[in-house]
């Protein structure tokens, strides 16, 4: 049978092996302690001369921070506190040797750290933020199959730009020239056709040549896209996803917000409604304290944070200037020169999480932006093709993993929040 820490509730009074990293080990007097890791957990494995056996003691001495190891030992209750364990160990086997292991609980700056980010995700605070991901990740997938959405994933090697062509990774394809997908929003906006309500889930690929805390050179995104909703429907959708999404992480993971500091009482309000504002509104708010700011200017991170400092909730953001939105965004006929987009804006300063909004369905209005844009026509036949047979009014988001994981977790950078991050300057590991 195979034990793991996080069981040991189960198993008080029997004798367990536990299989794992030595975490940290110190000794006084008569007593050793192993503070032993296993990927589940860290429990305290307690060697007294007397209960165990020699050559344990013997192995302690040539234990090293992150040795692998294995213990065997009677699993105990902690004398003072509830629902902690130990264990009262009796054999220490080494299993793999770890010599000089780089990262010590002395502080190391940032660089050092990413350059051993295969090492460091060991540490407890990354193990928590990976394990909140997971957690964003299934509360994700859940919040959408619980209600009539079917993932229908896009392909990564596209011909289309959607975002612009200012950061498009280009790529080859045998010998057509392509490119890895900025989002999958086009393809969606087709399975929305076949399907009613549909999302796709995975890596999406800009080529931002600049350094800032929250972008990544391969993020993740879930992009819903429902037939015959307008942007206010999108708006009502995007609301009850993130409050799903955050109360559900405060609920599931508590122990690893905790772990991480995360002040929880700054989540605890994000239930819907949010507030909501025309991109009039919000500039008005900026240009008051942002001198540089022009109304019409799309909004810099500290424009969002402007905006976002007076609420406690994320604030959606709609009707931004169609001159600085994606061709494929619709203007609104009653707000001319005004596209039918929403952002939503996180608290504390994490800005835009949510990008979204209704789609151009007039066949007309969109080949006219398709060659405004100055992207090519060709690419765009099959996209064009929706608004050809059988056009329907349709809107959807995109909402980026890392930055969510780095709000709720409450990260200065969103480098923390993916196992392995591609930043501008940096794809090692
Ligand atoms: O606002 P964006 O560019 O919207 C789209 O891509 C739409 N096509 C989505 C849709 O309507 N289906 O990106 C959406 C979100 C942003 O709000 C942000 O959270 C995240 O994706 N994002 C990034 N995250 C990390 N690094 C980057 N370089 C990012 N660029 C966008
Ligand atoms: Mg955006």
């Amino acid at each position: 049978m195979r034990y793991y820490v996080e069981d040991l509730a189960k198993h008080v009074g029997e004798k367990v092996d536990l299989k794992g990293w030595a975490y940290q080990t110190r000794s006084s007097g008569k007593v050793k302690f192993l503070e032993l890791r296993d990927g589940t957990g860290i429990v305290p494995c307690i060697f007294f001369k007397g209960e165990c056996d020699e050559e344990a003691l013997t192995a302690f001495e040539s234990l090293s921070q992150e040795c692998s190891v294995k213990v065997s030992g009677v699993v105990r209750k902690h004398p003072k506190h509830e629902n902690v364990f130990e264990i009262g160990a009796q054999t220490l086997e080494i299993i793999g040797k770890s010599e000089n292991y780089p990262i010590s609980p002395k502080d190391h700056g940032t660089d050092f750290l990413m350059e051993n980010r295969h090492l460091w995700i060991r540490s407890k605070k990354q193990v928590a933020t990976l394990r909140v991901r997971a957690e964003i990740v299934k509360a994700i997938r859940d919040f959408f199959d619980g209600r009539g959405f079917t993932l229908t994933d896009a392909p990564i090697f596209t011909p289309s730009a959607c975002e612009g062509t200012s950061n498009l990774f280009e790529t080859k394809y045998f010998d057509e020239k392509m490119y890895l997908s900025q989002s999958g929003q086009l393809y969606m906006e087709a399975t929305a056709a076949a399907m009613g309500k549909v999302y796709c889930f995975g890596p999406t690929f800009r080529a931002e040549k600049s350094k800032t805390r929250r972008h990544l050179i391969e993020f993740w995104m879930v992009e819903p896209e429902v037939a015959f909703n307008d942007m206010y429907d999108n708006m009502d959708l995007a609301e009850q996803f993130v409050e799903y999404v955050v109360q559900r992480t405060l609920k599931n993971k508590a122990e690893e917000l905790r772990v991480l500091e995360r002040d929880i009482t700054k989540l605890a309000p994000i239930k819907g409604p949010f507030p909501r504002m025309h991109y009039n509104e919000a500039a008005q708010l900026i240009a008051k304290e942002n001198p540089e700011f022009k109304i019409g200017d799309d909004f810099g991170a500290t424009d969002e944070t402007i905006v976002s400092s007076k609420f406690d909730k994320p604030v959606f953001v709609h009707h931004y200037p169609a001159a600085i939105k994606a061709f494929y965004m619709k203007e609104d006929p009653k707000d001319p020169g005004y596209a039918m987009g929403c952002d939503l804006l996180a608290t504390e300063g994490y800005g835009e999480i949510i990008g979204g909004g209704q789609r151009e369905d007039n066949l007309a209005i969109l080949e006219k932006k398709i060659t405004e844009h100055g992207l090519r026509e060709e690419d765009f036949r099959w996209y064009n093709d929706l608004r050809r047979y059988g056009s329907f009014p349709h809107s959807g988001f995109g909402l980026g993993l890392e930055r969510t994981v780095g709000w709720i977790c409450g990260l200065p950078h969103v480098r923390e929040t993916i196992a392995f991050p591609r930043l501008y300057g940096r794809s090692y590991p």
